[in-house]
C-alpha cells in the first residue's frame, strides 16, 4: 500500500491534481472519500466509472465552510442551526440545489447532498482546492467503505494512486444523513453518529426515522434497485446480541461485538471490540469485514447489537443489515 503523508507539499500536489480534473482518495472522520470537483461534471463522471456506480445514484458534496454551501444549494433556517452544532462533522445534509451543482453529481434530482467533514486533511485539502469537492466512499459500488488508506488501495490499485493517508477514521461508519427539502418535516435517510433525536432537538421539530435499514435502502433508492450494499463477498449472517451464534459450520468466522470469555474464544471467533463500547464496534466493523472477506470462509456469522443500545447502534444495525446476505426477519 502506498499512500502519501498529508504534509502541505502533498496537500498542495493533491489540490492542484483535483483542479486538473483528477481523482484523489481523502481521508474524513466517517471513512475514506473518492474526491474530484464537484461542480465539473467530467471528472465526477470518472468517479462513476471508476466505483462502477450506477448513474441514478447521487453522489455528496464536501465543501469547507458554510459560505461555499450557501453557493451549492438554498439554505432553509434549520440549516444554520444544524450547522451550528454539527459541522464540520458527520452530518449530511440534502437540501434545493442551485444550477450551478451539475445534473450529474445529484443524478437528475432537484436536491443535493452536503456535509462539511470535520477531518483535518479534509479540511486543508478542501481549503487548498478552495472548490467543493463530490465524494462517495471510496469503495467499489455495493461493497464495504474503507475506513483505513489500505483498503482503499486494496479496492482499486494502480487506479487510484492519489491517496492521502490520515490514519483509520475516527468514527468508521458513513455519515448521518438528513433530508431537510422540507424544512418543516426532516426525516432520517442514513443512521450515523449524529443521533436523529440530537438533530430533532436543534431543529425543534422531531426528525422521522424510518424503522429498519431495508426501508431506508428503499427510501434512498428505487425499491429493489440495489437489493445489497455495503456487503462482504462472504455471506453474513446475523444473530442477536447476547444470543448464541447458530450452529458452527467448518471453515465458518463468528463475530461478537465484545471480547466473549476464554472458554468461548475457539480458533474462528473474533470481536469488535473488547467492552462493547459502540464506538470503538464502528470503527472496527468495516475492517474486520474486509479482512474476513481474505481468509476463505463460507459464512460468517455477526452479533446485531440490540436497539437500546443508543447512539451509534441504529447506525450500526443499518450496516449490518444492510451487509447481511439473509433478508428474512432480524433476528431478535
Ligand atoms: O460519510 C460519508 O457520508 C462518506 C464520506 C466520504 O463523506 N460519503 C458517503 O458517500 O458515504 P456515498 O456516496 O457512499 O453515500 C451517499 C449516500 C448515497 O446513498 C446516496 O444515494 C445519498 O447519499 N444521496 C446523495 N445525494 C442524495 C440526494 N440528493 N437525495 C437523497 N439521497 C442522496
Ligand atoms: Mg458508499
Amino acid at each position: 500500500m502506498f499512500a502519501y503523508p498529508p504534509t502541505e507539499a502533498n496537500i498542495q500536489f493533491f489540490a492542484q491534481a483535483l483542479q486538473a480534473g483528477g481523482l484523489v482518495a481523502m481521508p474524513t472522520e466517517t471513512v475514506y472519500g473518492l474526491a474530484a470537483l464537484a461542480l465539473d461534471e467530467a471528472a465526477c463522471r470518472e468517479i462513476f466509472r471508476i466505483k462502477g456506480r450506477p448513474l441514478v445514484d447521487p453522489l455528496i458534496v464536501h465543501a469547507a465552510d458554510m459560505e461555499t454551501v450557501t453557493t451549492l444549494a438554498d439554505c432553509p433556517k434549520g440549516l444554520a442551526l444544524l450547522a451550528e452544532r454539527f459541522w464540520p462533522g458527520p452530518l449530511t445534509v440534502i437540501l434545493r440545489k442551485k444550477p450551478v451543482v451539475p445534473d450529474l453529481v445529484t443524478a437528475g434530482r432537484d436536491t443535493v447532498a452536503v456535509r462539511i467533514p470535520r477531518h483535518p486533511v479534509a479540511q486543508a485539502l478542501l481549503k487548498a482546492t478552495a472548490a467543493p469537492l463530490a465524494a462517495p466512499s471510496a469503495n467499489p459500488f455495493g461493497y464495504v467503505s474503507p475506513s483505513r488508506p489500505e483498503h482503499v488501495s486494496e479496492s482499486f490499485g494502480d487506479t487510484v494512486p492519489f491517496i492521502l493517508d490520515g490514519g483509520p477514521c475516527e468514527i468508521g461508519l458513513e455519515s448521518t444523513i438528513v433530508d431537510l427539502t422540507d424544512p418543516l418535516q426532516p426525516c432520517l435517510l442514513r443512521p450515523g453518529a449524529i443521533d436523529p433525536v440530537a438533530v430533532g432537538e436543534t431543529l425543534g421539530r422531531p426528525v422521522s426515522v424510518k424503522r429498519e435499514s431495508r426501508e431506508l435502502t428503499e427510501a434512498a433508492h428505487a425499491p429493489g434497485t440495489f437489493p445489497s450494499h455495503y456487503s462482504p463477498r462472504t455471506r453474513l449472517v446475523l444473530f442477536a446480541e447476547g444470543t448464541p451464534p447458530a450452529e458452527r459450520a467448518p471453515k465458518e468466522a463468528i463475530v461478537h461485538l465484545k471480547a466473549p470469555a476464554m472458554d468461548r474464544r475457539g480458533p474462528h471467533t473474533y470481536w469488535l471490540s473488547e467492552s462493547g463500547d459502540p464506538g470503538e464496534i464502528a470503527r472496527t466493523l468495516f475492517a474486520l469485514l474486509r479482512e474476513l472477506d481474505k481468509k476463505g470462509y463460507t459464512c460468517i456469522q455477526c452479533e446485531l447489537p440490540r436497539e437500546d443500545r443508543g447512539g451509534l447502534s441504529l447506525a450500526l444495525r443499518d450496516r449490518m443489515v444492510r451487509a447481511a446476505s439473509t433478508k428474512g426477519p432480524l433476528p431478535s
